[in-house]
């Protein structure tokens, strides 16, 4: 749990898995229930981070290595956490967050093989370590992830979403793995059906943070 007053929460899951629509949709059902929110997303969420995204997404897939896609990843973040996420919750907002730290122990630690200790080790110098309170993974067969990423990006995926399937799936083991070993801050979230009955999942996950 943060010292802080508010509350941090990241949205974590491959591609394809409706971060970016829950994201929206879970901050209006917090909203609702009288909280102040504020959505963000990685890499991005401050203007520098922002600016950061576009030299990581665009381009060539083998424009960085994976030392040096890490690093950008933990640079973003840093500036991500000092700008916007730390100052919300100081002054007691909800941060709803999609994708987060352990975005960056999936790809570049579990599928670039960095793994995850250089990663976490970047992230306290970074950001001084800051975790959310909850992390919720979004769970959604691979098969069905797929094909909702390519009916979303029409043939134009950016520099993550065009590696290959093998890739892709050690970034979902990775996600597991690491729900799996911390059963205090994450929750697994059933992904299918409607759009609403999901947000409803995720609502119910945070329960006891409410
Ligand atoms: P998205 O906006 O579709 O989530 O795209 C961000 C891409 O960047 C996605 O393919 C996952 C990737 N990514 C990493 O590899 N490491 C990270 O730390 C983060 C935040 C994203």
């Amino acid at each position: 749990m943060s010292p802080a007053p508010g509350r941090f929460v990241s949205l974590e899951g491959g591609e394809g898995v409706g971060k970016s629509t829950q994201v929206r949709a879970l901050a209006a059902a917090l909203r609702a229930r009288g909280k102040e929110v504020i959505e963000t997303r990685e890499p991005g969420g401050s203007p520098g981070a922002e600016a950061i995204r576009k030299l990581l997404l665009e381009g060539a897939g083998d424009r960085w290595t994976p030392e040096a896609e890490a690093l950008l990843f933990a640079a973003a973040r840093a500036d991500h956490v000092a700008r916007t996420i730390r100052p919300a919750m100081e002054r007691g907002a909800w941060v709803v967050c999609d994708r987060f730290l352990d975005s960056s122990i999936a790809y570049q630690g579990g599928a670039d093989g960095l793994g995850d200790e250089a990663i976490r080790s970047l992230h306290a110098v970074g950001s001084r370590g800051l975790l959310p309170d909850r992390t919720l993974l979004l769970a959604l067969p691979e098969q069905e992830a797929a094909a909702r990423e390519a009916a979303r990006d029409a043939g134009k995926p950016d520099r993550f979403g065009a590696r290959d399937t093998a890739y892709h799936s050690a970034v979902g083991q990775t996600f597991r793995r690491l729900a799996d070993a911390d059963a205090a801050r994450w929750r697994i979230v059933d992904a299918t059906g409607a759009a609403e009955a999901v947000t409803a999942r995720l609502i119910d996950a945070l329960a006891d943070l409410l």
